[in-house]
């Protein structure tokens, strides 16, 4: 299977040593080959150069991108796309004026969609997920980490690391799997958290490390759901299991997590909607990605990630979709793309770098994903015709895919 792109305007984030991260002010480079072709081989990238050095490949297939941008894949580093039904009853309460914490105290949020997924079969939760995976495929994504989180009992967790294992081997797209664990405490533990806190690290955590399923582990560090104590407990079970932590922090206060996730070596801290000098200086030489999630900020309106104060203190930032049924419910990577554009002051340089490299750095991919290099996994988008990669971000809300191409197979032909 050889599959020849030729006459492409622009070939985006073409790196011909590999790279694996940018950060600081290099996030602003972005190399860009004009008028170029790219070859590509069953699922890897083999060559690529000026439409004058294209002779002699024998190809199977032959795109001509004529008038079209080609860039990586999205690589969407946190999302919790395996859930079941919607809350959209909560959306119109926060129409109406009630906030995310409200909606939560009165048993909505990470409990409603817990209790739906625990009534819902594996069969149907893998059904429905399927088709938001390929919605997003569609979309330009083609690496994804998607968590646990929904089940919050043994059962129903395991239920959810059996669905994210059958999509992972079933899909195309790269699929990497994170236990959250820690993401909400049950109603009938609400006076017993300890309790609750033991179970995960002595039970939930071995049990599903067993299965050799999750990279990663996760908490929600946050007030009213796991404080520093309760994630540093479970984070040390988690490394005690070989799962390097990846966690939620810094949605609404500031609790501290940012420097414990660095203590254990996190591969990445998210949402950062707030942040503070303490916290920029605990990510100074660490090897841990910042993540930002503007499609949360956006739809329960809250404070966007101080993207600037980040990056300008030299640092990388990842940016990923947050897909989940209750404060980011699109996984729409040419969307939150944009967002960093308008709402984060990111340059399109910069937010390609986010959604592109550093995305799969902060999934532990990016030595094979994320960029245009020989060698890597030929998971590339074709847009639709425009002058420049810029009309990405631009015309937001628009969908700017023609076709995109997962492992070197062409899906929409
Ligand atoms: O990343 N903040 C915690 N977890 C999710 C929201 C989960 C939910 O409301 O269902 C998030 O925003
Ligand atoms: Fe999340």
């Amino acid at each position: 299977m050889s599959v020849l792109i030729k006459n492409i305007k622009q070939l985006v984030q073409v790196h011909e040593h590999n790279i694996t991260i940018v950060k600081g002010s290099d996030m602003k480079n972005l190399p860009v080959l004009e008028n170029a072709y790219l070859y590509i081989v069953h699922d890897t990238i083999i060559e690529y150069g000026p439409m004058e050095d294209c002779e002699g490949f024998d190809a199977e297939t032959i795109i001509d991108a004529t008038g079209k941008i080609v860039l990586p894949s999205w690589c969407d580093s946190h999302t919790h796309v395996v859930y079941a039904g919607d809350r959209t009853s909560e959306f119109v309460d926060r129409i109406n004026g009630l906030s995310y914490a409200e909606i939560a105290s009165k048993g909505g949020g990470i409990l409603n969609s817990a209790k739906l997924l625990q009534d819902t079969s594996e069969k149907e939760i893998y059904e429905q997920s399927l088709q938001r995976l390929n919605e997003l495929i569609a979309m330009g994504t083609g690496a994804l980490e998607i968590k646990t989180g929904y089940g919050l009992t043994l059962e129903a967790e395991l239920k959810m690391l059996r669905v994210i294992k059958q999509l992972k081997q079933e899909s195309l797209a790269n699929i990497v799997p994170t236990l959250l664990a820690a993401h909400a405490i049950p109603e009938e533990f609400k006076s017993k958290k300890q309790d609750y806190i033991n179970f995960i690290t002595e039970e939930l955590i071995p049990q599903a490390a067993e299965l050799h399923i999750a990279h990663y582990v996760d908490a929600f560090c946050e007030q009213g759901y796991f404080d520093i104590k309760d994630t540093e407990a479970i984070l040390k079970a988690g490394a005690a299991h070989n799962l390097q932590p990846k966690i939620h922090v810094n949605q609404f206060n500031i609790l501290g997590g940012i420097a414990l996730g660095v203590k254990y070596n996190a591969l990445s801290v998210d949402h950062l909607e707030e942040i503070n000098d303490e916290d920029i200086e605990a990510l100074k030489d660490s090897e841990t990605m910042p993540v930002a999630l503007p499609g949360c900020s956006y739809f329960i309106s809250i404070p966007y990630t101080q993207a600037r104060k980040i990056i300008d203190a030299g640092l990388p930032l990842a940016i990923a979709s947050d897909y989940n049924p209750g404060t980011a419910p699109s996984g729409n990577m040419n969307f939150i793309v944009s967002a960093a554009c308008v709402k984060l002051k990111m340059t399109p340089e910069e937010a390609i770098n986010a959604a592109t490299i550093n995305g799969a750095y902060a999934m532990g991919i990016s030595s094979m994903y994320g960029s245009i290099t020989r060698g890597k996994k030929a998971n590339i988008i074709i847009t639709k015709p425009m002058n420049h990669y810029s009309e990405i971000p631009y015309a937001f809300a628009h969908n700017p895919i023609e076709q995109v191409l997962i492992n070197g197979q062409l899906l929409n032909k």
